[in-house]
C-alpha cells in the first residue's frame, strides 16, 4: 500500500500554472461581463457561473456580486440558488462516533463543508479511541462549536419506556436515547451559539460522522418551511439518517428527546427511531419531503447475505448512487444487475428497501469482516489524492493530533471538550 504518496513537484507546478491562467482569464471575463450583455446568455451561462463561483470565494470580490447577478438572468437556477445559500446563515451538525472517519471525513469536507463554505460546523461526538481522527476537521472552513463528551448511561423516564421499543435496536432503549441525545445536543449547541452571537440560522443541515458522500449536497435539498429527509430505509417510519430544513422545521426534527412526552400524550407506543421521527414531525405539523440523496452510512457491522425480507442490504461504497443513507462498506461488488433486482425486490418496501433502479446500486456480501483489500478498493474508488488523505488521517502522529485539536479549539466559538492531549492519548496507547 503506497501510503503517504505525494504528488510530484511537476504536478504541483502544473496546477499553479493552470490556476494562474484561470484566474487571469476569469478576471478578464469578469470585467467584460457587463459589455457582453448583448450576447445571448445561454452561451455565457456556464462561464458566468464559473466566474461567479470563483469570485465568490474571494472575500474582496463579494462587493461586485450584486451587479453581476442583477444583469444575469441567464444563470442556471441551481447556480443562483447556490449563491443565495452560500450567503445565508447555515449550520452543519455533524454527530456520532469517529470509528471510520478516515473514509467518511474527506467526503464530508468536500461535498458538504467546502460546498457551503459559509456554513458553521457543530460537532457532537462521544469520545473513544478513534476520536483522534476528528482532528482532521481543523481544515473545515468554519467551526462554531465542538462538544466531545464522555458517554454515560442516560436515565430512562417512564414516558420514554412507554413510547419507545428496544426491538431492532442493537443497544436497546439506551441505544435509541444515546442517538437522540447526540442529535438533540447539537440543537442545544446551535441555540447557545445563536444566543452568544445574537443571530439565528436560516438553515440547519443535520448529518452523521459515519456518512460517506459521493456527490455534493445540492441546493434543491433546501426547502423553506419543509423538512427534507432521504427516501427509502424508512423502517416503518421516516429515514432519520440525514435531514435539512430551516430553523423552525429543524428545531422540531432535532428535538428527539424533548418531544417524547408529547408523543406519549398523543398515545404513541412501541416506536423505533424511524417511527418516532415520523411521529414527532407529523404531530408538530411539519411538512415532509423525501428525496434521493448522495450518501451512505459506512458500517463495520455484519449482515446476513442475501438479506431476508426484513434484513439490511449493504451497498458497495463505489455504487453510482444516490444511496439515500443505505448502509455501505468498501467492498468488491458481490451482486449487481439482475442479482440486485432479485434481492431488492424481495425486501419489504416500508422497511429496509431503498431505490436501486438503473444500476445505481451494487451490493456487498457483508456477512463477514471488511475484506483484507478494502483499502485498495477504497483508493480505486476515490482516487489517489483522497486515498492519501485517508491514510494520513489513519496514520497521523500523536503530535499532529494534538496540534489539530488545538487549532480546532482556537477556531471554534465554543469548545466544550477535553483538551487535545487527553483526546489523542486514547488513540495512541501503544
Ligand atoms: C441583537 O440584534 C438585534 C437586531 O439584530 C439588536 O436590536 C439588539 O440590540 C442586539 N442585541 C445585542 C445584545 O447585541
Ligand atoms: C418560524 O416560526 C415562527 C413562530 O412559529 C414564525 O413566526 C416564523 O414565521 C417562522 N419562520 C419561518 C421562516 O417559517
Ligand atoms: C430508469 O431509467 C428509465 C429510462 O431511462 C427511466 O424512465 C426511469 O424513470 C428510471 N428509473 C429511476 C428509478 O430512476
Ligand atoms: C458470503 O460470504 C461468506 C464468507 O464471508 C461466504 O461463506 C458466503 O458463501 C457468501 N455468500 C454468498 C451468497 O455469496
Amino acid at each position: 500500500m503506497a501510503a503517504f504518496r505525494r504528488s510530484s513537484l511537476t504536478d504541483v507546478t502544473d496546477c499553479r500554472l493552470l490556476f494562474l491562467i484561470l484566474t487571469s482569464l476569469s478576471l478578464i471575463l469578469f470585467f467584460s461581463a457587463s459589455t457582453l450583455s448583448d450576447i445571448p446568455f445561454s452561451t455565457l451561462a456556464p462561464l458566468q457561473s464559473f466566474i461567479i463561483g470563483t469570485a465568490f470565494q474571494h472575500p474582496l470580490d463579494s462587493n461586485y456580486l450584486p451587479s453581476i447577478r442583477d444583469s444575469s438572468e441567464g444563470i442556471p437556477p441551481e447556480a443562483k440558488r447556490k449563491i443565495q445559500l452560500q450567503k445565508s446563515k447555515m449550520a452543519v451538525c455533524l454527530v456520532g462516533g469517529a470509528r471510520r472517519f478516515e473514509v467518511t471525513g474527506p467526503s464530508i469536507m468536500e461535498k458538504i463543508l467546502k460546498e457551503y463554505p459559509n456554513a458553521d460546523l457543530f460537532l457532537h461526538s462521544p469520545v473513544d479511541e478513534n476520536t483522534f481522527k476528528l482532528s482532521y476537521l481543523k481544515n473545515a472552513p468554519k467551526i462554531a462549536a465542538v462538544r466531545i463528551f464522555e458517554p454515560k448511561p442516560i436515565p430512562e423516564t417512564e414516558s420514554q419506556l412507554r413510547v419507545l421499543t428496544a426491538k431492532n435496536s442493537p443497544n436497546g432503549i439506551q441505544g435509541l436515547l444515546k442517538y437522540f441525545q447526540l442529535v438533540e445536543g447539537c440543537l442545544t449547541m446551535i441555540q447557545t451559539y445563536q444566543q452568544l452571537n445574537n443571530f439565528t440560522y436560516d438553515w440547519v443541515v443535520r448529518t452523521r460522522v459515519d456518512g460517506y458522500w459521493n456527490t455534493p449536497l445540492r441546493p434543491d435539498s433546501f426547502l423553506s418551511g419543509q423538512y427534507v429527509v432521504p427516501s427509502g430505509s424508512s423502517y416503518g417510519g421516516l429515514n432519520d439518517r440525514f435531514g435539512v430544513g430551516d430553523l423552525n422545521t429543524s428545531t422540531v426534527a432535532l428535538s428527539r428527546l424533548g418531544l417524547i412526552p408529547y408523543l406519549d400524550a398523543a398515545g404513541f407506543r412501541e416506536l423505533n427511531s424511524e417511527t418516532a421521527f415520523k411521529a414527532q414531525l407529523t404531530t408538530m405539523g411539519v411538512p415532509l419531503v423525501t428525496m434521493r440523496l448522495p450518501f451512505c452510512i459506512v458500517t463495520e457491522r455484519q449482515y446476513e447475505f442475501p438479506p431476508g425480507r426484513f434484513g439490511v442490504p449493504v451497498a458497495a461504497m463505489s455504487s453510482r448512487g444516490p444511496l439515500s443513507g443505505t448502509k455501505c462498506r468498501p467492498c468488491r461488488v458481490a451482486c449487481e444487475g439482475e442479482c440486485v433486482e432479485r434481492v431488492m425486490g424481495w425486501l419489504e418496501k416500508g422497511w429496509s428497501w431503498t431505490n436501486w433502479e438503473n444500476g445505481t446500486m451494487g451490493l456487498c456480501n457483508a456477512s463477514g469482516e471488511w475484506e483484507m483489500e478494502w483499502e485498495k478498493v477504497y483508493e480505486e474508488m476515490v482516487g489517489e489524492e483522497m486515498g492519501d488523505l485517508s491514510w494520513k488521517i489513519q496514520k497521523m502522529k500523536m503530535s499532529e493530533c494534538v496540534e489539530g485539536f488545538n487549532e480546532m479549539k482556537r477556531r471554534s466559538g465554543i469548545w466544550d471538550s477535553p483538551n487535545g492531549e487527553n483526546i489523542c492519548k486514547l488513540g495512541f496507547r501503544n
